[in-house]
């Protein structure tokens, strides 16, 4: 099985309780799991033999938490050119602004540009729907998993 690194943004720490979350739960199916801070990210350049799951809140107007940012521009500006990368995304957000979960649809964006392919849909997380976001994320575990099952037999 594929090593999963996960790493967060977060401003209030829903997104990286959600992230602990997640990362348990794989633990649990049998998957080694990587689960980074915020101040292991810089020079960090997802394994591209390893899965990729960024969660992730958004702040200001659709904009990245400050925490997770300098990583975001630095793959940006260093562009690595990751077309075996399989990532899934989990963004949280709050559909009351315009400009809902605009953070995690940079990311899929910025990691569309470096040729990764997204192994599953985003699950964007409403708080205007939930307080428990960690409880959503638990539940997409599955559709997770079955998509990793998917592409390893195909
Ligand atoms: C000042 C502020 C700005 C926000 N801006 C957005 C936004 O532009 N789009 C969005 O979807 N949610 C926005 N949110 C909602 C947060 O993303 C949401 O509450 C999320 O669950 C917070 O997660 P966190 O605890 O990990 O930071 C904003 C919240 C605050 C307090």
């Amino acid at each position: 099985m594929k090593k999963v690194n996960i790493v967060f943004g977060t401003v209030y720490g829903s997104a990286q309780y959600t992230a602990e979350t997640v990362s348990k739960a794989i633990a649990k199916l049998g998957f080694v799991t990587k689960l980074l801070q915020p101040n292991e990210l810089l020079g960090f350049v997802p394994p591209q033999d390893e899965l990729l799951i960024v969660v992730c809140s958004t702040t200001g107007q659709g904009d990245i938490p400050e925490d997770i940012a300098p990583w975001f521009n630095e793959l940006k500006s260093n562009a690595p050119y990751l077309p075996a990368l399989q990532y899934s995304l989990i963004g949280l957000g709050d559909s009351s602004y315009d400009t809902f979960c605009g953070a995690i649809k940079q990311f899929d964006e910025l990691l569309a540009e470096l040729g990764a392919k997204p192994l599953t849909e985003t699950l964007e997380i409403d708080a205007c729907e939930t307080m428990e976001p960690e409880i959503e994320a638990e539940t997409w575990i599955t559709c997770w998993q079955n998509a990793v099952t998917s592409a390893n037999e195909a």
